[in-house]
């Protein structure tokens, strides 16, 4: 849900109408009367709301025939996907609507409280070590029992973001050994002060982009990577992958040489299965099982299997992002904000990805 009964308190105290397909927050467990007491209204489709709202504040997408009943000038906000599908911003913008991509928010100091790749990213890596850990034929911690010593999983890490450093965390939690590998030098700090062992592998340049994230490697990088994994990956009962570059494919880390030379009964999670995958055998939203036993879990959209907190989380980012530029129950979106020139990537019928026509 893009909007929680705490949220829509907090936007009614602002003079601000929330109204809501009924049912829609049953699912991720908060029921109509919740939001009832919130001061929500409702209406048994969404597209029925179209035509009075200001704002529609989704997740993913809005549907097109909601986008098609909406007023010219109305604000969509959500993940939108700009880098991946530029074609789909234009078909927005070519109705007139101001959309604001959810994913554009600068990674700068004040807007940390609307990052939701962030607060998702933070799911994902948690719910990752969950899912290997449940397939795992192994325990994660070591067990000393009288029926003798179990020797603890081994985890590896790839891409030391967001989603891996809490990937990290929760499977130190759960008594693994943890190591952790990313192409940013910078994160080495960041995965020992979790207690996990960083990989070193000289690429010959640091692979840090601009605000924070990764640069695509060259193809001669990338292949040298992929002879070096083989070497990392057979020593691990699990491996987590988290790596993206955004608005590109996943660089592909883990070849079929580096999956053949795993043991019988180890997992991967590719958590970058939806861009493209970290692994060459992932198949997105599928569970794989190679011929010498290893599962490839390719899981997208993992924060959806959390929906109460990703709800949470992803409605105090909304929140964080819209109520500054509300007063009196209007939203008035600033042009010149550091904020509104990353994040609006549609607006008077044009398309503006990263803050340029
Ligand atoms: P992401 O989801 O775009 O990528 C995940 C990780 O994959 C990154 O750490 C990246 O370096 C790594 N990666 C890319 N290509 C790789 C390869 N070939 N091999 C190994 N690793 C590879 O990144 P995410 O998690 O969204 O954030 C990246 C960084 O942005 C964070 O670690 C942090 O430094 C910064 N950040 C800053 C924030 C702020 O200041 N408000 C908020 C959140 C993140």
């Amino acid at each position: 849900m893009a909007l929680v009964p705490e949220t829509v308190t907090r936007f009614a105290k602002s003079g601000v109408a929330v109204a809501l397909q009924r049912g829609a927050g049953e699912s991720a467990a908060f029921p109509d009367a919740a939001y009832a007491a919130a001061g929500a209204t409702f209406a048994d489709d969404a597209v029925a709301l179209a035509s009075s709202a200001d704002v529609v504040v989704c997740v993913g997408r809005p549907s097109d025939a909601l986008v098609h009943a909406l007023r010219r000038g109305s604000v969509v906000v959500g993940f939108l996907n700009p880098l991946g599908d530029p074609q789909y911003v234009a078909q927005l913008a070519g109705t007139g609507l101001t959309a604001i991509a959810m994913e554009m928010i600068p990674r700068i100091t004040r807007a940390q409280s609307m990052d939701a790749l962030s607060s998702q990213s933070n799911i994902a890596g948690y719910k990752a070590v969950l899912l290997a850990a449940a397939h795992l034929p192994k325990f994660f911690p070591m067990l000393t029992t009288a029926a003798g010593t179990i020797a603890p999983a081994k985890v590896l890490v790839l891409g030391a973001g967001v989603a891996g450093l809490q990937a990290i965390a929760t499977a130190r939690r759960l008594g693994g050994v943890v190591s952790g590998y990313d192409v940013r030098a910078v994160v080495k700090e960041q995965v020992q002060s979790l207690g996990a062992t960083f990989l070193e592998f000289d690429l010959g340049s640091d692979a840090e982009g601009t605000g924070g994230y990764a640069k695509e490697l060259t193809a001669e990088q990338q292949e040298r990577q992929r002879a070096w994994m083989v070497e990392q990956i057979g020593a691990n009962d699990v491996v987590i992958t988290t790596a993206l570059v955004p608005g590109r494919k996943a660089p592909v880390l883990i070849s079929e040489a580096a999956v053949a030379a795993m043991k019988p009964g180890s997992v991967i999670v590719d958590l970058a299965a939806e861009a493209g995958g970290n692994c060459a055998l992932t198949q997105p939203d599928a569970i794989v099982t190679t011929a010498n036993g290893v599962s490839i879990i390719g899981t997208t959209n993992l924060p959806s299997t959390m929906p109460a907190d990703a709800s949470r989380l992803y409605s105090r980012n909304v929140y964080a992002l819209l109520s500054p530029w509300i007063k009196d129950g209007v939203l008035t979106i600033d042009p010149n904000d550091e904020v509104a020139k990353g994040a609006v990537v549609a607006r008077d019928g044009g398309v503006l990805i990263g803050g340029n026509p």
